[in-house]
């Protein structure tokens, strides 16, 4: 299916566009795509280099190992993108603001990004400020290239776009969305090698469900993510009016 202008785009400058869709293409995101919710464009950022070996990289000035990738070949592809509509300009890196969840849901909300994969020991600092690119990491680990990165940011927001999820409420109840880890589930069978389901979740109260839901929710967090749980605000109850947080003066 086609997509329109309002239609939410990724655009990926990469070095291997052959990388795209990937998992993009398959499930929920897969079956997005293919029915217009979304579109997703890989450039090869090799298709603007102007020498005749098309070289996109060279030595670092100053020395040192590996290869860096060239100001005016990378600014000349992003360059080539429309970026009409204040699409945000990310790119992927290590040493990039962690990525959020509050992140993923302004650019799930905004045109959609383009997004700039690093590859080699890194990128002419040049362009990143002359193209003012945000730099983003998806975690304190080091990928050999910005595209699974990629992948994993635009995975993020393609599931929060209108349309993409079954049930909208399940976007809006999961990890994150209010600084707490998910609660466990369960599901048949009843009894699973010794362990059955915990009883209050057959009990049909759905007050003290959602209770027992929470403080599991909130041990989970303190114990695994006690950053969370440190700058957590805290939320009220449906309906109820915010409480204040026992951290504010
Ligand atoms: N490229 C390499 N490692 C990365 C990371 N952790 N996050 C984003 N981009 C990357």
């Amino acid at each position: 299916m086609t997509s329109d202008a309002k239609t939410w785009r990724a655009t990926v400058l990469t070095l291997f566009p052959e990388m795209f869709p990937g998992p993009l293409g398959v499930s929920l995101a897969g079956k997005a795509l293919a029915t217009g919710l979304w579109a997703l464009e890989a450039r090869d950022i090799r298709d603007s280099a102007t020498d005749r070996h098309r070289s996109v990289d060279d030595t670092p000035a100053g020395g040192g190992p590996g290869m860096v990738l060239r100001a005016d070949v990378l600014a000349s592809a992003i360059d080539a993108v429309d970026l009409s509509g204040e699409r945000p300009r990310l790119l992927m890196s290590p040493r990039g603001r962690p990525l959020t969840q509050s992140r993923v849901a302004e650019l799930a909300a905004g045109p959609g990004p383009l997004i700039v994969c690093g590859r080699f020991e890194g990128i002419d600092q040049r362009v990143i400020e002359a193209r003012r690119l945000e730099e983003v990491s998806i975690g304190d680990y080091v990928l050999s290239g910005g595209e699974i990165a990629a992948m994993a940011l635009i995975d993020a927001c393609v599931r929060l776009l209108p349309g993409v999820m079954g049930k909208p409420e399940s976007g809006a109840e999961e990890s994150f969305s209010d600084s707490l880890l998910e609660y466990p589930q369960y599901t048949r069978p009843q009894q699973f090698e010794g362990q059955p389901i915990p009883e209050i979740l057959l009990s049909g109260d759905h007050a003290k469900i959602a209770a027992w839901r929470r403080a599991e929710a909130e041990a989970l967090t303190r114990a695994r993510r006690p950053d969370l749980w440190a700058n957590r605000q805290i939320q009220p109850a449906r309906g109820q009016k915010r409480p204040k947080n026992p951290t504010d003066g």
